[in-house]
This record gives structure tokens, C-alpha cells and sequence, in this order.
């Protein structure tokens, strides 16, 4: 299980937006390499730069400068229809929000990504369900959302990032909007993801939360203030 090869590749990673004339520095140069099977926290205050960050290795936004790498692929070359194309091979999303279309079953949730990669409506049906299942979902999969509790809804996302097979999931602050059953229940759902061998990025502002990671990088204002080993706390250095 040891991770073996780098997954991602952060280099120098700099993000300005620009309100109305204003300039917010939202991240100032975040460097960082994630091997395969690692599970990593990044862990920051609210407004410390986390979700563009996360948004940024996700391939769902650009860097204003600096470079991100997926599986030793350059993005900044890629144009948008390429980036989407590797969100879609490759990275799963989940976010606080759930972010599930309400008028749309868990299954018809689950088959989204696999209209988009282009499977038979057979094989869709087949492989969210089945997916589904594997949340402990099964029973639910005709619920929309409004009828499934936070922590299914949450669940239904999760199988949608998973339905796609990918090697990299990323969830933002997935616990943000569960009672601590629920998330709970989440995290144990991504600690077993990780033990079959997924790449898991987690963001959150809770210490409680990120120690389920084997690593954690904390970010303030933009930068990266540690980045260390959980169980042993042996740090990794940043250069
Ligand atoms: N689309 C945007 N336009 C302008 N400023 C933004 C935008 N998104 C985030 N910011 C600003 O960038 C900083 C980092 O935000 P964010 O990445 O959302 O932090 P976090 O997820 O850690 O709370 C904050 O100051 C926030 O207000
Ligand atoms: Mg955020």
C-alpha cells in the first residue's frame, strides 16, 4: 500500500482575483506533490484559500500563474474541452453542498458523469446502481433528494464521484452540513475508499476532521504553513 508514483503536482501556484479594481492574493505560491493512495487534509481557516485551491487542482478553475500537473500531465496547455475530459476520467467531487440536481432520482444523479463519458443507458443504470449499493444506498436509489437525509444525500455524491471509477477524489468540506453522525459516516465511507487504494484530497477547516488523513498540509492567507505525517508527525519540508 505504499504510495508509489505522484498523482499531483502543485507548482507555485498563484491565484488573484480581481473584484471591482480590488485584488484579493488568494493563494501566493502553493507547491506540493500527492503520491498515488494518499490520503492528504488541507487544512486552513475559512477564507485561507482552501476551495480555490481545491478548485484549481480539480481542473474546474485556472491558476493565475503556476503550473498543476495530473498523472504527469501538464494543464495549463489543455484547453477547456481537455480539462473537462480529465475531470471527467479522472477526478471525483464532492462537495459541502452535495451539489445533487433536486429533480433527478440518486440513480439519475449517480448516471450523470456516465452520460458524459458516453455509456449505454443499460450500462449507466447498471453501474450506478451498483454504485449506490456500495454506499449502503441500495434501498434508496429512486428517492430524489428532498426525500434522503444529509448524510444519504451526501452519499448519492459521493457515488456520483466514484461512479466514474476515478484515481483522484476531492471533497471540500464534505462534512460542513451533517450532524456528527453523519459525518461520521462519510468519513469512514472515504477512509474505506482510501484503503482500496484511492487518492483522497480533503479539505476542512476541523483538525477532528483532517486527522483522518495520513497527511496534512495547512494553508493560511494563501500559503502553506506545515505540511506533516499524522502518525508520526515527521514533516515533510516544502522545497
Ligand atoms: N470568485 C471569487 N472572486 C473574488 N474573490 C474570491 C473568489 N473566490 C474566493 N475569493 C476570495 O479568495 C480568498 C480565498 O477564498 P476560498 O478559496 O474560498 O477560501 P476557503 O475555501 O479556505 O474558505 C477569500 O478571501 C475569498 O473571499
Ligand atoms: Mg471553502
Amino acid at each position: 500500500m505504499s504510495p508509489t508514483e505522484e498523482l499531483v503536482k502543485a507548482r507555485d501556484l498563484v491565484k488573484i482575483y480581481r473584484l471591482e479594481g480590488v485584488e484579493v492574493h488568494a493563494l501566493r505560491g502553493v507547491a506540493f506533490d500527492i503520491r498515488c493512495g494518499e490520503f492528504v487534509s488541507i487544512m486552513g481557516p475559512s477564507g485561507s484559500g482552501k476551495s480555490t485551491l481545491m478548485h484549481i487542482i480539480g481542473c474546474l478553475d485556472r491558476p493565475t500563474s503556476g503550473s498543476v500537473l495530473i498523472d504527469g500531465q501538464e494543464t495549463k496547455e489543455l484547453t477547456d474541452n481537455e480539462l473537462a475530459a480529465i475531470r471527467n476520467k479522472k477526478i471525483g467531487f464532492v462537495f459541502q453542498t452535495f451539489n445533487l440536481l433536486p429533480r433527478m432520482s440518486a440513480l439519475k444523479n449517480v448516471e450523470l458523469p456516465l452520460i458524459y463519458a458516453g455509456f449505454g443507458l443499460g450500462e449507466r443504470a447498471r453501474r450506478a446502481k451498483e454504485t449506490l449499493e456500495a454506499v449502503g444506498l441500495g434501498e434508496r436509489i429512486n428517492h430524489r433528494p428532498s426525500q434522503l437525509s444529509g448524510g444519504q444525500q451526501q452519499r448519492v455524491a459521493i457515488a456520483r464521484a466514484l461512479v466514474n471509477d476515478p484515481s483522484l477524489i476531492l471533497a471540500d468540506e464534505p462534512t460542513g452540513n451533517l450532524d456528527s453522525k453523519s459525518g461520521a459516516e462519510v468519513m469512514s465511507i472515504l477512509e474505506g475508499l482510501h484503503d482500496q487504494g484511492r487518492t483522497i484530497i480533503l479539505v476542512t477547516h476541523e483538525l477532528y476532521v483532517a486527522e483522518h488523513a495520513q497527511r496534512i498540509i495547512r494553508i493560511l492567507d494563501g500559503e502553506i504553513v506545515s505540511d506533516e505525517w499524522v502518525e508520526n508527525c515527521r514533516s515533510l519540508g516544502r522545497r
